[in-house]
């Protein structure tokens, strides 16, 4: 038996060092880290359970033979984190750069099928320099039935990838297709092609960095979510979230105590409306001054920030936060933050998270770039979101709800639960200025001082149609409520639609809007 056990033993440490110490040193200076020494900053000490420790590549061919390696590029098997379980796979760059053989896909495809089949979330540890050279055609074989597992799995559990190396090719179609993506910055990429394709079709001369680094996409194409400051960030962000996540769809999120008084006012927000309609404020304010312990998760926060998203906790329960932000671009809704929001939402409905929206929002971008690139299916994109969610939503109207904007941000026609307007909060089907020039516009050029007939409009406009009190005299806002007063009336409304069910028609899915 001791035999036996000792060739165990030795078999194992040869898996566990994947591609040899010198590859793992050469690593190292990169400042990277290995699969395992992720894993093991990712999980909970002692709980990582590893499947499929001894599988080998299958190809016979360019010596392939000659070169084994257990395991065959990637860590796979299921620990916990905070005590809840997940399911892990971990690319092994020290074997053969983590590229992807047909056996290494068939151990990611183990853990996701069992994800799926257990209810448990499923996170990627991406570092690989795509499909395996030297296999060919299996190796898309192997790529394609992950993507099928990512579709599968979508909506029934949720999937974070975190890419810390190479991502290219057909292979950044998995982490796109998860539910969140984070990146380290400055050592992982992600593009369909690199430079060297690049500059053969199209001329452009363009690093690594700034075809696909982390700040590209967190900036430019929304594809990540957070850029890490290095490996170590990007594991604590991976944690973090997962806080905020139900382990399925027929699961809640977790439920934390956070030690926040539900009653709490914040006076600061009876002031924070400055006393001119154009004149901006943090909408990041309010969030944070009602959310319980000023905790605030935000994602894409670098991508379209004219609209807000992240999760926070009321009273403990988690919710999915949407808000306008007045401080960039005076809030308004455009293509980019139309698809951040509409996926976003799409996802705490997914996953039974309730939906807070705060409302700042001028309508949407005007003009031939929004136009031509399709402002109007973009921005009926998060329309459709707010429209076919049921988890329970509320809604707060601080200031500006205009227009086409006013019906998409989670209003009372789309099956608002609770919307709520601050008394400062303009409802309209447009800002005061644009309507009386379109009403008046030839008036004031007959009167003798067209301005001052026009601000005298302007402001007849204001008290008749742009404040709270109309809609809520259609009931189209539930009440108004002091500013300060928000976290307990949001709190309050919260607690009444804990157990709310509403449902869409029977259908095999919805055609949104792409
Ligand atoms: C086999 C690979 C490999 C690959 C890297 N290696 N990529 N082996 N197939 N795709 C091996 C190298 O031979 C090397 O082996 C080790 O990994 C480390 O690679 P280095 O080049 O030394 O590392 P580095 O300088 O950091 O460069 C990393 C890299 C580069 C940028 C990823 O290796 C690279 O460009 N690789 C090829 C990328 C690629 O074109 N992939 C195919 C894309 S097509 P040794 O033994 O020396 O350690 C694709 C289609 C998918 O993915 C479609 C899905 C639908």
């Amino acid at each position: 038996m001791q035999k036996q056990l000792d060739k165990l033993m030795r078999l194992r440490a040869e898996a566990r060092i994947g591609g040899g110490q010198e590859r793992i040193d050469k690593l190292h200076a990169k400042g990277r880290l290995t699969a395992r020494e992720r894993l093991d900053l990712l999980l909970d000490p002692g709980s990582f359970e590893e499947f499929d420790m001894f599988k080998i590549h299958r190809c016979r061919q360019f010596g392939m033979e000659e070169k084994e390696f257990l395991g065959d590029g990637v860590v796979t098997g299921y620990g916990t984190i905070d005590g809840r379980l997940v399911y892990v796979f971990a690319q092994d760059f020290t074997v053969f750069g983590g590229s992807l053989s047909e056996t290494l896909a068939e151990k990611i495809c183990k853990v996701m099928d069992m994800a799926i089949k257990n209810g448990v979330p499923l996170i990627g540890l991406n570092d690989s320099g795509g499909a395996r050279i030297q296999e060919g055609i299996e190796s898309l074989a192997g790529y394609s039935e992950i993507f099928l597992r990512n579709v599968m799995a979508s909506g029934v559990v949720p999937q974070i990838s975190a890419i810390f190396g190479p991502c290219a090719g057909g292979a950044v179609y998995s982490p796109a297709l998860t539910d969140f993506a984070v990146m380290v910055k400055n050592n992982s990429y992600m593009f369909l092609t690199g430079p060297k394709v690049v500059k053969s079709v199209t001329h452009e001369d363009v690093t690594v960095e700034d075809l696909g680094g982390a700040t590209i996409h967190t900036t430019r194409s929304g594809v990540a979510d957070y850029a890490a400051e290095d490996g170590y960030d990007a594991i604590d962000y991976v944690k973090k979230l997962l806080s905020y996540l139900p382990q399925n769809n027929v699961e809640n999120p977790p439920y934390m105590d956070t030690g926040d008084t539900p009653e709490r006012r914040d006076e600061f927000l009876n002031q924070i409306i400055p006393q001119s309609q154009n004149e901006a404020y943090d909408i990041k304010e309010v969030i944070l001054r009602t959310v319980d312990n000023g905790d605030f998760f935000e994602l894409k926060a670098d991508f379209a920030p004219n609209l807000v998203i992240g999760f926070a906790r009321y009273n403990g329960n988690v919710v999915g936060v949407v808000a306008n932000q007045p401080n960039f671009l005076s809030g308004v809704l455009d293509i980019d933050s139309s698809v951040k929001g509409a996926r976003f939402v799409r996802f705490c409905d997914c996953f039974n998270i309730t939906l807070v929206t705060f409302v700042d929002v001028p309508g949407f971008l005007p003009g031939t770039v929004q136009e031509y690139a399709g402002v109007i299916r973009n921005g009926a994109k998060i329309l459709y979101a707010y429209a076919e969610a049921t988890v329970p939503k509320v809604t707060v109207v601080t200031r500006k709800a205009y227009g086409g904007a006013y019906c998409v941000m989670s209003s009372k026609h789309l099956r608002g639960d609770i919307n709520y307007a601050w008394p400062t909060a303009e409802i309209a089907v447009m800002g005061a200025k644009g309507a009386v020039e379109i009403l008046y516009g030839r008036e004031a050029r007959k009167s003798p001082n067209p301005e001052e007939f026009l601000a005298a409009k302007e402001k007849e406009y204001s008290d008749t149609v742009a404040n709270p009190y109309v809609a809520a005299k259609r009931g189209y806002v539930d009440d108004i409520i002091e500013p300060a007063r928000s976290r307990f009336r949001i709190i309050k409304a919260l607690e009444m639609l804990k157990n709310k069910r509403d449902s869409n028609p029977m259908k095999k899915h919805g055609n949104i809007p792409l």
